[in-house]
């Protein structure tokens, strides 16, 4: 592994020096995320985690900081990790050790030292996991099994985790409960939609300053994330091309103004890609090779294997780094293609993850989460279980309130008359 890091007894991060810039930044998110504030209020009152044991994977930022210190206040021990190579803040996670808090992740790790912050954080031997990708399950599942028994439950923050845990569920191997908190609708309609939309726009601008009015900007995946992605960018001028496999997601995406068309047909016109599908080989070999010269690819689905890398690297005579999180390939015939972030989240690489204000919904459904499966946890099935309605209505109450928005009541006569079925019309 290499050198210069600062180790402690429960840390490895990158340099505790930047703990003072990192605490800065933990401020700001949580002058921006008034739900958890109240939360952390609340549950350090009622001291919700006393006792609990919680091992966290997900991206290590100021966002997510802010998520650790409620989870600590409400009682909770806690030991984390990041879940992406390239998306810790290395002054965050320095602010959290100077805190106390056990951590180990630092930004531009490779393969074995994700693995090996994983299992340092299992060291404590959890009662509940918290991931964001389901890399820390998959780790207590594959080779941890024994762990398994003693843990109560875990949640799972994103799309793409949450397929897989279901699959694992329907072949009965899922262990414990899980919550789908990524389906809760003040995450998947908020942080998915307007999160990523707004945040990998920032990634492609911190990472090429180009302007996007101009551009044929291409959507693989016109789900939530892409949905959110063709907002932003027609916002700023782009005309948006968006690619399916799904009808319906297709369809939407034709009548928000949109064409839809293969990738096949989009590699040839495109003047920026996004992937944000959850699927690997997306765009390959034969799409780089009808790209034009100067195509910018980047991806924000959770994984790195959208965009096949290798297939590029095959085609390239040569690759250098044009700037921070821009690679420039030159083709054997000439042409240019600009990677950014190598592939992986480009809103997290390049740029600074979602806005504190759309994580304050989301991990707010995190927390109660927790609260719920400390709570009820050993009664829940082996299965994934979805966040229940109350709890997305009351998240959003409390949000709503912090924006000054009024909101009507039902009257005792509207409630009646939602409930008539005799009277017809
Ligand atoms: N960047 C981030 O911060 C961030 C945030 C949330 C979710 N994610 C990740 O983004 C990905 C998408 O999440 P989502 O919530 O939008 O999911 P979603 O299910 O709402 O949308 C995905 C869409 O991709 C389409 N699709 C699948 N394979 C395709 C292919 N080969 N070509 C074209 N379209 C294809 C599906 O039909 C679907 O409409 C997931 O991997 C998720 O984990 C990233």
């Amino acid at each position: 592994m290499a050198d210069n890091f600062s180790i402690g007894d429960r840390y490895k991060v990158r340099r505790l020096e930047q703990a003072a810039e990192g605490r800065s930044k933990i401020d700001w998110a949580e002058s921006r995320m008034p739900v958890m504030m109240s939360l952390r209020k609340e549950h350090a009152a009622k001291q919700s985690l006393k006792g609990m044991k919680i091992a966290g994977c997900l991206h290590v930022t100021k966002e997510t900081a802010v998520l650790i210190e409620t989870l600590k206040a409400a009682g909770a021990e806690i030991s984390w990790s990041g879940c992406n190579p390239l998306s810790t803040q290395d002054d965050v996670a320095a602010a959290l050790a100077a805190n106390g808090i056990s951590i180990y992740a630092w930004h531009g790790m490779n393969t074995e030292e994700f693995y090996w912050c994983i299992d340092k954080t299992l060291e404590m031997k959890p009662t509940l996991t918290l991931d964001d990708g389901a890399d820390l399950i998959f780790s207590v599942h594959n080779r941890h099994p024994e762990l398994a028994k003693s843990i109560i439950g875990g949640t799972e923050e994103t799309t793409t985790g949450v397929h897989r845990l279901r699959a694992m569920a329907a072949d009965g191997a899922l262990k414990y409960p899980v919550i789908a908190v990524n389906d809760a609708e003040t995450k998947w309609d908020f942080d998915n939609v307007f999160g990523t939309g707004q945040s990998s726009l920032d990634g492609i601008l911190r990472a090429t300053s180009v302007l996007v009015a101009d551009k044929s900007f291409v959507v693989a995946g016109y789900g939530h994330c892409g949905a959110g992605c063709a907002m932003r960018a027609a916002g700023l001028g782009a005309s948006v091309i968006a690619t399916e496999i799904k009808p319906t997601a297709a369809l939407k995406a034709v009548l928000h103004g949109h064409r839809v068309m293969k990738m096949d047909d989009a590699a040839k016109v495109g003047d920026i890609f996004i992937t944000a599908t959850g699927m690997k080989d997306v765009i390959v070999k034969r799409h780089f090779e009808s790209m034009k010269d100067g195509a910018i690819v980047c991806n924000t689905g959770h994984y790195d294997c959208e965009i096949n890398l290798v297939d590029l690297e095959g085609l390239a005579k040569s690759k250098r780094t044009i700037r921070p999180n821009c690679e420039e390939y030159t083709l054997r015939d000439g042409r240019r293609i600009y990677v950014l972030a190598q592939g992986r989240l480009v809103n997290l690489a390049a740029a600074e993850g979602h806005p504190s204000e759309v994580m304050d919904m989301s991990f707010a459904n995190q927390f109660l989460s927790m609260v719920r499966l400390a709570n009820e946890g050993r009664s829940l099935g082996a299965a994934v279980h979805d966040i229940p309605e109350e709890q997305d209505q009351r998240i959003a109450g409390i949000k709503l309130a912090t924006l000054d928005a009024g909101l009507d009541v039902l009257t005792a006569e509207q409630i009646a008359y939602l409930n008539d079925y005799a009277s017809g019309t």
